[in-house]
């Protein structure tokens, strides 16, 4: 349903090209390079972070939310997306709406948000800039864990690595936690 529902959306908004054109505008080019995580490799991060139903989920510029439903209904915990561009907010609030899959999406920049004690959160931003991910650490609560794709965090005990597929190839999520 959810992928029927996002090849819909395609239709009218092909993603890469909205990611590109809104960071563009903004003057900031290497964020607006996007692609979603394969399934079988979310599943792969989501037992390394050892998602519960106690747990709360949270997707660091979550795209059109593909990945937090697919988190909902597989382990019912709760999920909480950051996304900054409006119009995947839009997809993934309206395919909320549609489904009730009760993900709860946030539009909002990922450097800004506040996050909670004790979550445990998923970062594919493989164009961060280095300054930009220490901005990312600084801001991460006391008690976290936290995946990363193809680079280790800085600050934040590394706890294991996996290697992982993504469409553009073979790479390691590295999990950290505290
Ligand atoms: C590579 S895509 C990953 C999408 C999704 N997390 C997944 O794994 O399928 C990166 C996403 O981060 C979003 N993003 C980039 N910079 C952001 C920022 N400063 N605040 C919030 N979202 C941001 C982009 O709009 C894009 O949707």
């Amino acid at each position: 349903m959810i992928s029927i529902l996002l090849a819909i959306s395609s239709f009218f908004l092909n993603p890469y090209r909205c990611c590109r054109r809104y960071f563009e505008k903004r003057g900031k080019p290497h964020l607006g390079i996007y692609g979603e995580t394969p399934i079988p490799t979310l599943e792969q991060i989501v037992r390394l972070l050892q998602l519960s139903p106690q747990d709360t989920y949270v997707e660091l510029g979550s795209g059109r939310g593909r990945g937090c439903f697919w988190v909902k209904r597989h382990i019912g915990c709760k999920v909480i997306g950051i996304e900054k561009n409006p119009y995947f907010i839009r997809i993934a609030k309206g395919i909320q709406k549609l489904t009730k899959i009760p993900v709860e999406f946030i539009q909002n920049d990922l450097f800004q948000q506040e996050l909670l004690e004790g979550c445990a959160i998923y970062l594919y931003g493989t164009t961060l800039l280095d300054k930009e991910v220490e901005k990312i650490v600084r801001r991460l609560p006391s008690k976290c864990r936290i995946v990363t794709i193809s680079y280790p965090l800085k600050g934040i005990p590394l706890k294991e690595s996996i290697e992982v597929n993504f469409p553009w190839g073979k790479t390691e999520a590295y999990l950290h936690g505290r």
